[in-house]
């Protein structure tokens, strides 16, 4: 592989995937940094290195990838407790602040994730911003029939909502669970733990990809000197 954007998500999903322990519970993340860290625990299950792991999915998509992968599947209803979750993000601040749901998955990924005893975000270098929303757009997911007053509502929070459509389909982009998703470009976002809640707030949003005091350790995958490290 020479792409370093994929030299540094391979990394990354690679120490994530080391530091799962045998006879845990793991939250599978969602995206391209994410499915490395699957293909890694499912590369030690099959080494014999990890046994006895149960993996709970944040999307179809990591549901899907887990399988191919061998990794056994769980439900949040049959166990008790998520020790460790592993999940990418578009956006990571100075504070472990994140933004998430580029890939429309993040109302599933805030449960698995926060559930979660050890939440590890993995990252490639470029997600790190001094400031939340200073180059994603805050992704808010909310039900079809009220995606015209949730776009208002926001525009008067001061923010400027786009409906998400679809690249190989017409019309909107509908997740996992038949919702749509409202991208929202804010001039700045001060207080994210408060954005969060009052986004939050307005009937019919399900859920926002602000997650504030959620991640416990950030890994970051880096090229120096043509060289991949994590830190
Ligand atoms: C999915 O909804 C997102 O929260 C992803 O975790 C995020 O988009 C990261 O994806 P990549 O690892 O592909 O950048």
């Amino acid at each position: 592989e020479t792409d370093p954007v994929k030299v540094m998500k391979q990394e990354v999903g690679k120490a994530a995937a080391q530091r799962v322990q045998s006879g845990t519970i793991v939250g599978l993340g969602t995206g391209s940094t994410t499915a490395y860290a699957i293909q890694y625990i499912g590369d030690r299950i099959k080494k014999g290195d990890l046994k006895d792991i149960k993996g709970i999915p944040t999307s179809f998509q990591a549901e899907v990838l887990a399988k191919e992968h061998g990794i056994p599947l769980t439900s949040l209803d049959a166990v008790d407790h998520i020790d460790v979750a592993i999940d990418g993000a578009d956006e990571v601040d100075p504070q472990k602040n994140l933004i998430k749901g580029g890939g429309a998955a993040h109302t599933r990924e805030k449960v698995v994730d926060s559930l979660a005893d050890q939440f590890i975000v993995v990252v490639d270098s470029g997600k790190l911003v001094e400031r939340l929303g200073s180059t994603f757009k805050l992704p808010v997911e909310v039900i079809p029939m009220a995606y015209a007053p949730v776009m208002r509502a926001i525009e008067k929070l001061g923010g400027k909502p786009e409906l998400r459509m679809g690249v190989k389909k017409a019309g909107p982009v509908v997740t996992d669970q038949g919702n749509m998703v409202i991208d929202v470009t804010f001039d700045s976002i001060d207080n994210p733990g408060e954005l969060e809640k009052t986004i939050n707030n307005i009937p019919g949003v399900l859920e926002n990809g602000l997650f504030v005091g959620v991640a416990n350790v950030v890994l970051v995958g880096e090229v120096k000197d043509g060289q991949p490290l994590v830190r």
